[in-house]
């Protein structure tokens, strides 16, 4: 198969989908690979790197999209893309379909066949193709959270781990999922006094399982969670109610219950957000502050990070990106009912439920 890497054109994206080792493996299984000139240089990957792998660098973006049969990518296409994907073609990314009409109306008009990492499904019925992602941003979360604890960044002026003969800071992840685990392991591991909610019972006895003692596990309530932030001085948001905005279980008044300079990190902020007072930042300007509480609502965190966001991300796709590219995805979704789950535009028509109920559409 023809596989196109076009370089991403999103504000501010640096990953690369592919990297010159998944090249290597396409190659070797005999298809071709073309990678647009410095697609990969953000990530750390040059022109030359690829070349070695055996790809065929494009100069432009136009060229990718005319060449390939299968487009691998990392975010949506933007709008100048729309008209660059072809009839036919595979388009293999984040589409994020349910929240962008303009764009799901713009990929059923080129009639190409558009396989979401977001809907691929696993064995045990998780989403491989977002794991990575939520485990970059759960560790960056506490990260970002400790530098914006740091008086030059308006915080409070608190060391996450004290030292000896000085308490830690207290950290309150909501959520155990994917996000919070890494999240308070990342805290914990740097001696934080950390609590877990979630309103899981038996994920709350997983947790309590494999965390390190100075991790504790609290069922997640708005009694329980008032109670805590009154000694808590960095909160990370990270609960997810598939499909539904995410809850606020920190509203605008129970800011007052917390000492000013403290931290509250939403990596929730793209489900709508988890704290009243959240509205999305960017990397540029990641914060701004509500009633003396720091807040930190970058949408794509581990855009930050690009070097090992594209490593985790790569290392996830990679096996799909071969499956398809060696049986076509016709063949490839009828062996992976998982795979098939990714499909949620084929030829002109929707054909993932959840994203024409979005807009009031029949399938
Ligand atoms: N900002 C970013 O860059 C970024 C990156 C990755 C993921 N995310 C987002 O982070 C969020 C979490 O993702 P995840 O992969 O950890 O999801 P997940 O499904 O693995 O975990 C979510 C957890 O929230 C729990 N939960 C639901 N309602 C709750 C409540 N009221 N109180 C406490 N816990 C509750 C669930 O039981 C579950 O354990 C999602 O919104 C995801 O889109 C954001």
């Amino acid at each position: 198969m023809i596989v196109g890497i076009p370089k991403e054109i999103k504000n501010n994206e640096n990953r690369v989908s592919l990297t010159p080792s998944g090249t290597r493996e396409l190659v070797q299984r005999g298809h071709t690979v073309y990678v647009q000139h410095t697609a990969g240089i953000n990530s750390g990957f040059t022109d030359e790197d690829y070349e070695k792998a055996g790809a065929h660098i494009l100069p432009s973006i136009e060229d990718v999209y005319g060449t390939a049969e299968m487009i691998i990518k990392v975010k949506e296409p933007i709008e100048s893309e729309y008209g660059l994907v072809r009839e036919g073609q595979l388009v293999f990314t984040y589409f994020h379909f349910a929240c962008d009409q303009q764009l799901t109306e713009a990929m059923i008009k080129s009639k190409s066949v558009c396989m979401a990492y977001e809907t691929v499904v696993d064995r045990q019925g998780a989403l491989p193709l977002l794991i990575p992602m939520s485990e970059v941003a759960g560790r960056m979360s506490v990260q970002e959270g400790a530098r914006f604890l740091e008086k030059p960044q308006g915080g409070k002026g608190i060391l996450l781990g004290g030292v000896p003969g000085v308490k830690p800071a207290k950290v309150l992840v909501l959520g155990g999922g994917v996000v919070g685990t890494n999240a308070a392991l990342m805290a914990a591991g740097l001696g934080a006094d950390v609590t877990i909610c979630d309103i899981s019972l038996p994920r709350l006895r997983q947790l309590n399982e494999f965390m390190p003692k100075n991790v504790k596990t609290l069922f997640s309530s708005a009694h329980n969670i008032e109670q805590e932030l009154a000694t808590t001085d960095l909160v990370i948001g990270a609960v997810l109610i598939p499909g539904a905005k995410a809850p606020h279980l920190i509203t605008r008044p129970m800011l007052k219950l917390m000492k000013k300079g403290s931290v509250l990190v939403d990596v929730a902020i793209d489900q709508g957000g988890c704290f009243e007072t959240s509205h999305p930042t960017t990397h540029a300007e990641p914060t701004y502050e509500v009633d003396g509480i720091i807040h930190y609502c970058v949408a794509n965190i581990p855009g930050a990070v690009p070097c090992t966001s594209t490593l985790a991300l790569t290392n996830a796709t990679l096996p799909y990106a071969v499956k398809l590219a060696d049986m076509g995805w016709e063949k490839a979704c009828e062996t992976d009912s998982g795979l098939k789950k990714g499909l949620n535009i084929v030829n002109g028509k929707v054909v993932f439920p959840a994203v024409a109920e979005a807009f009031g559409w029949k399938i």
